[in-house]
């Protein structure tokens, strides 16, 4: 048998413990169910909701903290200490239990649902916000993100986490990036979605505030902008317990720094990734995107 195949072998299941499958799709089985996912074929939204949507690991939190810069001034300026998943919840992760339909609008919410998996209806209104990134740094940043996370099936094998990424359905989260990203992608022209690249994010932080800000129609003042900019660098941000997602320590296997901001580089995977694996991730991977309805900025190597 080709290494392939021994690999195949040991890449067929994903631990029930940690998934549950639900409507064809793979969902975190600690923070979330079967009800709660029913009940959003139900969720009313309003024209003035803004949703930020990504696979995991594209710089969500990054762009929940910039989001959450932009429209609150409690935030900018320090005067409230509101965590940002509560400024910005999940709308599949309702840990908290929140009352959605009581938050003053615009209500801002996070998402790593496939498109696929609500309501089209719901996106004809809203303004979306859909980040992506280089899958081989959403690979290895995933990788070493389920070795800390209660969540997430500590898998040790890096060639064996990667193998579960590039299969096709769920076998790290919902379905695989690629279809996730198509998905999105593939409504880039009927919905009010604004894509953007994490490593446009990490290029010139000021002109992706800009653009959002632009996006969701909100005028800040250049020293407003400035500030935005200077609490939503990895430096800043990774301090910060306000954007840091460290008060989520239950779901943490052990308490040590960096759960969420790890490293927030581009091409991190040269450092994890041999020849071989890379040329693997290409070969799954660089023929299909060229199908993908958008450009990326940036070249899969
Ligand atoms: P790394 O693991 O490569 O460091 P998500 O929020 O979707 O889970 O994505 C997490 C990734 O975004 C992590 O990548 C994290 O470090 C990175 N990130 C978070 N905030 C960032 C920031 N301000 N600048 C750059 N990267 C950031």
């Amino acid at each position: 048998t080709s290494s392939w195949e021994r690999y195949n072998k040991l890449t067929m299941e994903p631990s029930k413990e940690y998934l549950f499958t639900h409507k064809g799709f793979y969902f975190a089985a600690n923070i979330t169910t079967p009800e709660y996912l029913d009940s959003l074929e139900t969720f009313e939204i309003r024209d003035s909701d803004v949703f930020i949507a990504t696979y995991p690991k594209s710089g969500t939190v990054w762009t929940q903290n910039i989001l959450s810069l932009i429209f609150h001034e409690g935030h900018r300026n320090g005067t409230e200490n509101i965590d940002l998943m509560d400024r910005i919840p999940w709308l599949e992760y309702n840990t908290k239990h929140m009352d959605y339909s009581a938050f003053p609008s615009p209500r801002l919410f996070a998402t790593h649902l496939p498109l696929i998996c609500l309501r089209l209806v719901f996106f004809f209104f809203l303004q979306v916000i859909y980040v992506t990134r280089n899958p081989k740094d959403v690979l290895v940043s995933y990788f070493h993100f389920s070795k800390i996370m209660v969540t997430l099936e500590k898998v040790s094998d890096f060639n064996i986490f990667m193998e579960r990424f590039l299969a096709g359905k769920g076998k790290v989260s919902f379905l695989s990036w690629l279809d996730h990203v198509t998905g999105w992608h593939s409504h880039a022209e009927d919905f009010n979605i604004l894509f953007l690249t994490y490593e446009e994010m990490k290029k010139d932080l000021r002109s992706a505030v800009l653009k959002i800000c632009n996006f969701v129609g909100k005028t800040l003042s250049e020293k407003e902008v400035e500030s935005v900019v200077r609490q939503a660098t990895f430096e800043n941000m990774r301090k910060d317990p306000r954007a840091n997602y460290e008060n989520l320590s239950e779901f943490l296997r052990e308490k040590k720094p960096g759960y969420f901001l790890r490293k927030g580089t581009t091409g991190d995977w040269k450092n994890m990734m041999t020849v071989a694996q890379s040329e693997r991730v290409d070969e799954v991977l660089k023929e299909k995107m060229k199908n993908l309805p958008i450009k990326f900025i940036w070249d899969i190597n």
